[in-house]
């Protein structure tokens, strides 16, 4: 058997992993997983084959720890993601490469600070009522806020952003009213598409604030085309990654692409652990 590692967190307790799902696929191929947690200390990273980055969902505690333990598997082994493309994934700067490379993005202005004049100037330029802040590295909609010109707490956004990067969008109102779509790619290959909806009265998808998820098992062309062809802004395709896109008036706009740790949701759908055995297997064949 062929020694793989998915690098996961040291105490799981109340996240949902959905990577077990993998292990039977993956041995039938010939590979041994081992969970391994980022930070465990005195690893000899080199006795696996590749390391898949899957569950380390505390690394926003400690980002630079995280960043320097993956440079630390990278000079012993295969990482997947490359840590080349975490380092640019990690900071939503890189919604601003892809807006360059022909995607259609979240209308976005990039802050290096927050400082309450910019937004107020953007504000009253702008044809929507509500827009979000949020920090430039962030996940869980940590620190993401509606603003309005009702509810503008300079000093309290002030305090919470800090000395941080900062983008500002209009709100989308089809996160209420329909919600967000993942796609899952593996490799070159688009494997499922999910909706996250929020709770009434939230704006938040996640499921840790109350979510729901359910597989589109019919997606329609549109949304498909707008997932692959944000796919294909991303040269050379990684292992795997995830879309997320949002109905807007101008069609399907790009709200963030995840190739650090996204759940991949094998739950979901029964075939996606069979598609992601199936493109690992090439994949190491391959390279
Ligand atoms: N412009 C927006 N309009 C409406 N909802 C938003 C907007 N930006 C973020 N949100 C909500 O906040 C969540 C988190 O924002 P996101 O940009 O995906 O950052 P992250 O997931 O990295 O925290 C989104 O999934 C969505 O529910
Ligand atoms: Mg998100």
């Amino acid at each position: 058997m062929r020694p793989i590692a998915f690098l996961t967190m040291s105490d799981t307790s109340g996240f949902m992993i959905y990577d077990q799902l993998l292990y039977a696929p993956l041995s039938a191929r010939g590979f041994a997983v081992e969970a391994v947690a980022w930070d465990k200390t005195g690893v000899d990273w080199s006795r696996f084959e590749a390391v898949v980055i899957r569950s380390p969902w505390d690394y926003q505690q400690r980002p630079e720890a995280f960043m320097q333990a993956l440079r630390q598997i990278s000079a012993q082994t295969r990482l997947e993601n490359p840590y080349e493309l975490v380092a640019w994934n990690i900071h939503k700067g890189y919604l601003g490469d892809l807006e360059k490379r022909g995607v259609p993005i979240v209308p976005t202005l990039f802050m290096d600070r927050f400082e309450i004049r910019t937004v107020r100037d953007y504000m009253r330029d702008s044809a929507s009522r509500k827009h979000v802040v949020k920090p430039a590295v962030s996940a869980n909609a940590d620190d993401t806020y509606v603003i309005w010109e009702g509810n503008l707490n300079a000093e309290f956004l002030q305090t919470r952003f800090g000395p941080r990067n900062v983008l500002l969008q209009p709100f989308l109102p089809a996160i209420q009213s329909e919600g967000e779509f993942s796609a899952f790619f593996f490799g070159s290959d688009l494997s499922h598409i999910i909706l996250k909806t929020p709770r009434t009265g939230d704006f938040r998808v996640q499921e840790e604030h109350g979510g729901q998820l359910r597989l589109v098992r019919k997606p329609e062309s549109a949304l498909v085309e707008a997932a692959t062809n944000c796919w294909k802004a991303i040269m050379p395709h990684p292992l795997y990654g995830r879309v997320d896109l949002v109905r807007s008036d101008k069609g399907f706009l790009l709200m963030e692409v995840e190739l650090i740790e996204p759940s991949l949701y094998f739950n979901m759908d029964p075939d996606s652990p069979e598609r992601f055995a199936s493109v690992f297997d090439r994949w190491m064949e391959e390279s």
